[in-house]
């Protein structure tokens, strides 16, 4: 999607549920936007925890030791308010995002990462979702906070509490005149293995898709590549840099094909060069890793 109107696109990483995958996303789809020459910038509202901000910080460390600049958004970090009062800290809440929000104003993207918690800062954030995206790992656990799924685990009977509020922060955007957010799952971690729990679980997203209202995407696999370069700053996205000292393999042309397909899943921009036909065959016969 090319862009037309000059306010930054607004994508958010949610669920109520933390190492679901959400601060793992955000990293790659910051280096992956930033890769494609667009003005990015970042809010980390899980800065307690700071996983988003430490992986810019590592990053930012790599660049300097390898000599190479390596792209980095314009990251802010936000910790929530600790005003005793409710009142007097969403306030604060407020102001901090509305002064990011000014400084990031001439970027083409901000990817936001929200703590797995209902807290007013990741409901701030969810109102400013254009595209909001939940990733959830493929147990009946995790869907649990989409929908109350009844004990045979094949009916979804209301929706639940992480999905109440994202309709809360729905309507609160219609009431201020915003687009409809584009809620999309993904499912993170997926195992070569276990074919059937993948399949059950696939049959009750499609039936929370049109429940809950949202549509999916596709995921990632669980692949060590997507874990192991944190301590460095960088993603699999890098790695055709022949100094990132890491040895290519066919296994991390298909992690980067899963993360290119949820970018054009999100209609951020046009499909790019699609894996080749070799290069699939060999990805598949590999183990994921
Ligand atoms: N597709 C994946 N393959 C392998 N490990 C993953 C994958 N996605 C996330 N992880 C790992 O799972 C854990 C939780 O992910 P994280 O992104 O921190 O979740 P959250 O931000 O939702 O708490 C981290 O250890 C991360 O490295
Ligand atoms: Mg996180």
């Amino acid at each position: 999607m090319s862009k037309t109107d000059r306010r930054p696109h607004v994508i958010v990483l949610g669920n109520e549920k933390g190492g679901s995958g959400k601060s793992t996303t955000a990293m790659h789809l910051v280096v992956s936007l930033l890769h494609d020459g667009h003005r990015v910038g970042s809010i980390d509202l899980d800065a307690r925890q700071g996983s988003l901000t430490r992986y810019f910080e590592n990053r930012r460390k790599t660049a300097a030791e390898m000599l190479v600049p390596l792209p980095l958004p314009q990251h802010v970090p936000i910790l929530r308010s600790q005003a005793d009062s409710a009142a007097v800290a969403q306030r604060e809440d407020e102001t901090k995002m509305a002064q990011a929000l000014q400084e990031l104003d001439a970027c083409d993207y901000i990817v936001i990462d929200t703590p797995g918690a209902d807290t007013s800062l990741s409901r701030l954030g969810h109102t400013l979702a254009d595209t909001l995206i939940t990733p959830v790992n493929d147990s009946f656990l995790d869907l649990d906070l989409l929908g109350r799924i009844d004990t045979d685990g094949a009916k979804i009977l209301k929706p639940s509490v992480y999905a109440e509020m994202v309709w809360e922060q729905r309507k609160t955007r219609a009431i201020y005149g915003g687009k409809p957010i584009d809620w999309i799952v993904i499912r993170n971690r997926l195992s070569s293995l276990d074919a059937k729990n993948k399949r059950d679980i696939g049959q009750l997203l499609e039936l929370l898709a049109k429940r809950v209202g949202f549509r999916l995407a596709p995921g990632f696999t669980e692949r060590v590549i997507f874990r192991e370069l944190f301590p460095r700053g960088l993603t699999l996205l890098d790695l055709s840099r022949k100094d990132s000292g890491v040895a290519w393999r066919m296994s991390h042309v298909a992690a980067r094909q899963e993360v290119r397909d949820l970018i054009d899943a999100i209609g951020l921009k046009p499909a790019t060069t699609r894996m080749n036909e070799a290069e699939a065959h060999v990805a598949a016969a590999e183990p994921a890793a």
